[in-house]
């Protein structure tokens, strides 16, 4: 233009840059964005995490490449490493769930060395679940569960199965389902039409907690998951202090259950 005038498509062009940053600035922002979860994933480390360690056979701290574990999964395409979520964020995701757990399946979608399943079973859970198909990873998990004192479990059911998520048979009954970026979008849609599919032939309240939620899009649209609203002072915890964000989804039997 060289008038001074703008056209309405420049204008508009003009608008939307105002909203939805250029690929560069988008980049610089995604940057950022991942220093400032790997400097708060330190934090938790260093000053609550490794506060635990006794607790733990195998330290669950750090992070593991999957390229040399032994995996017997086509799946295993779609996960590139192993990472533990820090302690405070699961028991911020607790602060979510519902306060009468006596019915309540709770299964950690890829668990990893076990971190999140100890915390679980110091609540009064029906039973616990940890899925791993990395050997390695499942052992680990085993024995930390297996080395965990007798007097910190609450739940009355902890077991590690070594399965590929996608061959699990969801559990009967009420059931939390923690995901903290297991594998990508095409077995997350696997996954959860899986439970999906439990839910369609038996209603029931599910919840599915993510960690990180990379693929928050195969829930957004979900006709039988609705968003779970968190508290405002748990929102704002977690927007501070937590290395990753956190989405809950559930069924409407399972919103009917939360205050
Ligand atoms: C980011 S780690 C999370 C570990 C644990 N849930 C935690 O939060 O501390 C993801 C884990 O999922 C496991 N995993 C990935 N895809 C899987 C699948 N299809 N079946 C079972 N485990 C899987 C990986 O081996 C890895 O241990």
């Amino acid at each position: 233009m060289t008038d001074g005038t703008t056209s309405p498509s420049a204008a508009n062009g003009l608008a939307q840059s105002a909203v939805r940053p250029s690929p560069e600035r988008r980049g610089l922002r995604a940057m950022l964005k991942h220093g400032h979860a790997v400097l708060l994933h330190r934090l938790h480390e260093s000053l609550v995490d490794r506060r635990y360690r006794h607790l733990e056979t195998v330290p669950t701290g750090g992070m593991v490449e999957l390229d040399g574990l032994h995996i017997e999964s086509e799946n295993k395409a779609f996960v590139t490493h192993y990472s533990p979520t820090p302690r405070l964020l699961t028991r911020w995701v607790h602060q979510a769930l519902p306060r009468d757990l006596a019915d309540w399946t709770f299964v950690d979608v890829g668990a990893g060395r076990g971190r999140v399943l100890l915390q679980a079973a110091t609540r009064p859970y029906r039973r616990i679940v940890g899925l791993e198909f990395a050997e390695e990873l499942a052992d680990a998990a085993e024995r930390n569960v297996a080395g965990f004192p007798r007097d910190r479990i609450a739940a009355r059911a902890v077991e590690v199965q070594r399965t590929d998520a996608l061959a699990f048979d969801p559990p009967e009954g009420p059931t939390v389902y923690f995901i903290f970026n297991p594998f990508g979008a095409p077995v997350m849609r696997r996954f959860v039409a899986r439970i999906a599919a439990a839910y369609a032939a038996k209603p029931r309240p599910m919840i599915c907690a993510l960690v990180n939620p990379a693929e928050v899009a195969v829930f957004a649209h979900h006709p039988d998951f609705k968003p779970i609203a968190l508290k405002p002072g748990l929102a704002l915890k977690l927007a501070l202090f937590s290395p990753y964000g956190v989405a809950l989804y559930g069924t409407p039997e399972a919103l009917a259950l939360l205050d």
